[in-house]
């Protein structure tokens, strides 16, 4: 079962900041997850929320911003352990980071009614202009129509489904989804990821991997149950891990 550093090692360190993702490099991760956006002068970026208001306490849309005004925010500002100034990465920055010791990488793209318009095509030329990128990389997006166009542009970029508010009974019609779109892996909250959900999944063909998985019970319980992959804050849920120096 891999186990996903979610936002880097955002349980020690501010989410998406390069100092989280130094951190679960230096925890031993080698499967990452990170969200992507596009700035209002084009450049993929790395946050979650598609504000800054959580993470800065500034309630100002990446998509109205200039890079340059972006990277003035310090997104650490809400971070109870550790408020030093960080900005908004830049997708290459955090790759400089994880790339070399990564074996799996998950770019979600956060993409809602095309606020990023071109997002997909500037990603896909990002992945392939570094050596065996593409091969190593998952997108998903919670956007159905940003997965859309990731297979339009590409037919072997490999996609995984992400499906807001997803139940047992909405399930079926998800899946119907993911097929129809080619993807080969299927996101699922931990809220509903119980066995027979896991199974219904796999039996439709894809992987799964369970987002977000902070306790050490659940991770046992997923990986018992044969669960791909967890998305977790922390990296070291089922090692060791001491922090040196
Ligand atoms: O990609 C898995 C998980 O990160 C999806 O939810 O809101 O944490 O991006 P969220
Ligand atoms: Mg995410």
């Amino acid at each position: 079962m891999r186990i996903i550093s979610h936002r880097g090692a955002s349980a020690y360190a501010p989410e998406n900041t390069l100092k989280s993702f130094a951190l679960a490099v230096e925890m031993g991760s080698h499967d990452f997850e990170f969200d992507v956006h596009q700035t209002k002068d084009g450049i993929l970026v790395v946050h979650h929320d598609f504000d800054l208001k959580r993470t800065a306490g500034h309630a100002v849309r990446i998509a109205d911003l200039t890079y340059a005004e972006l990277k003035k925010y310090n997104v650490a500002a809400t971070f109870r352990r550790d408020k030093g100034f960080q900005y908004v990465p830049r997708l290459e920055e955090v790759m400089d980071i994880i790339e070399k010791p990564s074996h799996w990488l998950n770019f979600e793209v956060k993409n809602d009614h095309n606020v990023y318009p071109g997002i997909e095509e500037k990603l896909l030329a990002f992945l392939r202009s570094k050596r065996g990128l593409f091969e190593k990389t998952v997108v998903s997006s919670f956007d159905h129509g940003t997965l859309k166009r990731f297979r339009e542009l590409s037919p072997e970029i490999k996609l995984a489904y992400l499906g807001h508010n997803l139940s047992t009974v909405l399930l079926l019609p998800a899946l119907k989804k993911a097929k129809a779109v080619g993807a080969v892996n299927f996101h699922l909250a931990l809220r509903i990821a119980f066995k027979f959900n896991l199974l219904k999944i796999k039996k439709a063909g894809f992987r799964v991997c369970v987002y977000t998985v902070n306790e050490k019970k659940d991770a046992l319980r997923l990986k018992e149950i044969g669960v791909d992959g967890i998305f977790t804050n922390h990296p070291d849920i089922l090692g060791k891990w001491t922090l040196k120096g």
